[in-house]
């Protein structure tokens, strides 16, 4: 595996704008790492989309990150990561951490025995790889999975607080009220921001897991392991530097990628696979 510098940025990318839910992470766990994020606008939704083409767009978007010098991919996107982390993994020639494995262990750590219930786009609840991940770490403890297909355009749209989106979650959630689980794992890049809603679907007992945090203390374990992190002593602790790049309408992007992060986004580039 060829070793990046520790003053490379970090890589990451998801089908659109929801990766940057764990972009915010990563800035505010690791505020001296620099960031290139990729979002692929042109091609988002991935959720209903077959395993191999994601998968296919996965290797482009990991393989393009890889050229402009990264030191490691973070797949800031459940469906790619559930459907191209191990192809990701044997392809690239740097570390290649994904969103799943950390939130299973978050939702295992906070169950209280169970049931733990998953949401996520088709895609990902089709793979299994939630259900696979949870019972890596606990064999025994029951899981439900139920895709919410509509949840990712309702957030693009921003009707975040919106009496629709209360009764498609009402709807959506009714499988996990009735199963009675303790954890519900939010899994989907998306879903985050739609925590109040969901949160009072659910009541207050239920734990809701995001999976950002826990891929931000991933990542930084990562890193650290190899020597990594960025050197924040003396001449070396410079400013870090935030790109983001989209593969259609970055002026799309600008205008709503603010919504999922603390920062203000000032710039998006254009980048096109051909
Ligand atoms: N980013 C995707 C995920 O986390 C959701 C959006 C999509 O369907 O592309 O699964």
């Amino acid at each position: 595996m060829m070793q990046a510098s520790r003053g490379a940025s970090i890589g990451m990318f998801d089908s659109g704008l929801g990766g940057l839910t764990v972009a915010n992470a990563l800035m505010r766990r690791l505020p001296a790492e620099s960031l290139l994020y990729f979002g692929d606008t042109a091609r988002v939704p991935y959720g209903p989309k077959s395993p191999d083409t994601v998968r296919r767009y996965a290797l482009q978007i990991g393989e393009w990150l890889v050229q402009e010098g990264v030191k490691c991919v973070v797949v800031a996107c459940n469906t790619a990561t559930a459907h191209a982390l191990d192809a990701l993994q044997s392809t690239l020639s740097v570390p290649v951490i994904g969103v799943v494995e950390p939130g299973a262990r978050a939702a295992v750590r906070a169950s209280r025995g169970g049931p733990i219930g998953v949401i996520g786009t088709s895609g990902t609840i089709a793979s299994g790889a939630y259900t696979r991940a949870i019972h890596r770490q606990s064999p025994d403890i029951d899981v439900r999975a139920e895709a919410c297909p509509l949840f990712v355009p309702l957030v693009e749209e921003g009707w975040i607080d919106h009496l629709a989106t209360r009764l498609i979650a009402h709807d959506y959630l009714a499988p996990m009220r009735e199963a009675r689980v303790d954890t519900l794992v939010l899994g989907c890049t998306h879903y985050p921001l739609l925590a109040p809603v969901i949160a009072a679907e659910m009541g207050p007992e239920v734990r809701l897991i995001d999976s950002a945090e826990e891929t931000a203390a991933e990542v930084e374990r990562i890193l650290a392991e190899r020597g990594l992190l960025q050197d924040t002593s003396g001449e070396h602790g410079r400013e870090p530097t935030h790109r983001f790049v989209a593969s259609d309408a970055p002026q799309h992007f600008l205008a709503l990628g603010g919504r999922f992060l603390d920062v203000p986004l000032t710039a998006v580039e254009y980048h096109v696979f051909t």
